[in-house]
């Protein structure tokens, strides 16, 4: 255990940014560093580069009290460290598989620049046996009188809420090969769990820590695991309740009470049962497929999780063909979509269902008016926004004009307080294909909104 270990975040982006201020936060110093040195720069200057509720107010505050700076150089952080977070991309290859390019980058460099022992944290999401290959890495490229440990301590934040994540966790997962790595973990994360003073924590403390009910303490592989089945059941609950959503409309049945009906059974629980257009961003719709691709390299056979892609893929092509059976020839139609970022609270569109609807979109030639209370500046980096048949509303009610069709693609919350009202006349024909079940259709069928949700009122 170290008397009060300076951490190190390779990585500031959606992990490793809020995990740096959260650390910093409860009392850690903490230095950051990313290989992209315009974007650590701006991070040192005070700005945050993605849109994240409350990080501004956190990155102030932590810069200020001198608890969390921002090093020139990646090097310069591993060197000032004695735990260092991995918290770099994992971004997927053709095959489905996770790209450790970055991952085993950082290993080098953290073993070429470490001049004493070193605990290295995996972390980014990886598949099972990561860790020890970083190890190996560390030991190949290390100085021959220093040592590494490594451990995985994989990351649970949801981007949109990623703080409230990091403050108020539901189980710290803490993968070990040694007593030494776990009480320094424990002693780290100690003070989310305990009101205590990070300077002040002893022994006993730790030995105590240990039995608290957050904690899961395993070995490094097992924690590995627990990260990839974590995100891949959370998948399949959103795909199981869309296959159940397809089936409710066929049978006249409301998936929503469906969902509520299960849900209330604590064994299944209501959370990640909304029906819709599937999932995206970062890590579901990634981590599916390298779970599936390491599963199928260990010789298991993974068809369950296969299909559970493959019905989130389709959720596109249904609400396609929902469109389409309303308006019949697409092109040159005026259809309003509301939300382009994967979910609501974020700017972040990658491999958002609202992207791959858009590009459907714009192969059917439509007229696009787009609006999200985030994402649009993100959009506009994209080549889907070359298309020349696009227009950009900041008041999603004025991007209704003339429309034949508003498509909800994210439950951004702000559009249940749309003047429905107010914006039905301006619109060619009223109808709203709500993909996320969002709104109440009693309300807009009374309005005089022709509304088609998933998995009811079809
Ligand atoms: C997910 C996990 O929820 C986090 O626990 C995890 O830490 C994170 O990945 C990660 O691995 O870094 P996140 O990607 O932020 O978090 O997004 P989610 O809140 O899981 O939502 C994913 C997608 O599922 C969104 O597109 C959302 O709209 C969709 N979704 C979610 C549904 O379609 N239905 C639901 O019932 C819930």
């Amino acid at each position: 255990m170290f008397e009060a270990p300076t951490i190190g975040i390779l990585g500031l982006g959606h992990v490793g940014l809020p995990t740096a201020l959260g650390l910093a936060d409860i009392g850690w110093n903490v230095i950051g560093a990313d290989d992209l040195k315009s974007k650590a720069q701006y991070i040192a200057e005070g700005n945050i580069p993605f849109y994240e509720p409350g990080l501004a107010d956190i990155l102030t505050r932590n810069i200020k009290s001198g608890r969390f700076s921002v090093a020139d150089s990646v090097e310069e952080a591993i060197d000032a460290s004695d735990v260092i977070f991995v918290c770099v991309g994992t971004p997927q290859n053709y095959d489905g598989s996770a790209d450790l390019s970055q991952i085993e980058n950082a290993g080098r460099t953290i073993a070429q620049n470490s001049r004493r022992d070193k605990l290295v944290v995996e972390k980014s999401t990886t598949p099972v046996s990561t860790s020890l290959r970083i190890k190996d890495t560390l030991q190949r490229y290390g100085q021959k009188n220093v040592n590494f440990e490594v451990a995985v301590n994989p990351e649970f934040l949801r981007e949109g809420t990623g703080l409230y994540d990091f403050f108020n966790p539901d189980r710290i997962v803490i993968g070990v090969e040694s007593e030494e790595a776990k009480n320094t973990l424990l002693q780290i994360y100690l003070p989310l769990i305990a009101q205590i003073d990070p300077s002040n924590i002893s022994n006993e403390d730790i030995i105590n820590a240990a039995e608290h009910d957050k904690f899961v303490i395993t070995d490094v592989n097992t924690a590995e695991l627990i990260k990839h089945a974590s995100n891949s059941f959370l998948a399949t609950k959103i795909s199981f309740i869309n296959v159940v959503a397809d089936i409710c409309e066929k049978s006249g049945s409301d998936v929503s009470k469906v969902a509520k009906g299960m849900g209330l059974d604590p064994r299944i629980g209501n959370s990640f049962l909304q029906a819709g257009l599937g999932f995206g961003g970062y890590c579901l719709p990634k981590d599916i497929k390298a779970f599936t691709k390491i599963g199928e390299d260990l010789g298991v056979n993974m068809s369950f999780f296969r299909e559970v892609d493959s019905v989130n893929i389709r959720r596109i092509d249904q609400i396609m063909r929902k469109l389409r059976q309303k308006l019949w020839v697409l092109k040159d139609k005026t259809i309003a979509v509301w939300g382009i970022s994967f979910k609501p609270g974020t700017d972040d569109i990658r491999e958002s269902p609202s992207i791959a609807l858009i590009e459907k979109l714009i192969n059917e030639n439509v007229e696009l008016h787009l609006h999200d209370p985030k994402a649009i500046y993100e959009f506009k980096k994209t080549d889907l926004s070359q298309y020349d048949k696009i227009k950009y509303f900041d008041d999603p009610a004025d991007s209704v004009n003339n429309a034949d069709a508003i498509i909800i693609a994210t439950d951004w919350p702000e559009f249940k307080s749309v003047d429905y009202k107010n914006i039905k006349d301006s619109m060619q024909y009223p109808f709203i294909l709500d993909a996320r079940n969002l709104l109440d259709p009693d309300e807009l069928i009374e309005l005089g909104f022709d509304y088609t949700g998933v998995g009811r009122y079809s």
